[in-house]
């Protein structure tokens, strides 16, 4: 069976303070534990990591990354290393999310680069792509998110898709309050799946969790997650509220 998953990316938001709350509270949710193959994550920013993964370690709550750079080290000021990751016990990265792509200069070239580096420190990848408004506008959309995945990934090996999750999520629905509607995201899902059973093959293809991110929020979570290829959420500001994020886990 795939994985069921939920991963909250908090981007740039939740002090020390802020974030000891929300895990507190995320924690106290998910004490009995989750159902056979379902994932709750959580991705604070760089300077919580290491209390996030004390914190959860008894938990069912995992803990990700939301950036990591390619090198293995060196000088490279202000980045942070796979390894320096590794060490304080986060497995998990989140790469290629849009606004890396955005405000950061993150290309697909790059995204390779780094995607190799965390398979290569056993990292796993939730790698995100997804088209812009104008794309979709234009009927480009199914094209751009295959050149993004197909980019960034399609040198990989087959086992190498085990440590690797995907995240569908079109920009035009980010942080906008404007979500895919369940088809689109189904549709999207869909063609992702067929990408790689042509290249790879059925088996990785039918393993690989697709989460759908952009604006899921309680409200309508139930209903994309009930698409046969949507595996699950990426969520941006409905992880920042517990209740928000725990009504969501209970969805999936
Ligand atoms: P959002 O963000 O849920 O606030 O739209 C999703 C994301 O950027 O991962």
């Amino acid at each position: 069976m795939r994985q069921k998953i939920v991963a909250g990316n908090w981007k740039m938001n939740k002090n020390l303070e802020e974030a000891k709350e929300l895990i507190k509270g995320i924690k106290k949710e998910v004490k009995n534990g989750l159902a056979e193959d379902t994932r709750v994550i959580i991705a604070p920013s760089f300077v919580n990591l290491n209390y996030a993964t004390k914190k959860t370690k008894k938990s069912a709550v995992e803990v990700a990354a939301q950036n990591m750079h390619q090198a293995t080290g060196g000088a490279f000021t202000g980045e942070v290393s796979a390894d320096m990751l590794k060490k304080i016990g986060v497995d998990i990265v989140i790469l290629g999310h849009s606004e890396r792509r955005e405000y950061f200069g993150e290309t697909d070239e790059l995204l390779a680069e780094k995607v190799n580096t965390a398979v290569a420190n056993n990292l796993e990848v939730i790698f995100c792509f997804g088209e812009l408004l104008e794309d979709r506008k234009s009927g480009n959309h199914f094209a751009v998110v295959e050149s993004q995945v197909k980019k960034a990934l399609f040198h990989l090996k087959n086992e190498d898709f085990k440590n690797i999750v995907l995240a569908y999520e079109p920009v035009w629905a980010i942080g906008t309050g404007e979500t895919a509607t369940p088809e689109q995201a189904q549709e999207m899902h869909a063609f992702v799946r067929e990408l790689f059973v042509n290249v790879y093959g059925n088996e990785t293809a039918n393993a690989i969790s697709i989460l759908y991110g952009g604006s899921v929020k309680p409200a309508n979570a139930e209903e994309i997650f009930s698409k046969p290829d949507v595996d699950g959420g990426l969520i941006g500001g409905a992880a920042l509220k517990t209740e928000d994020f725990v009504a969501i886990i209970k969805s999936i």
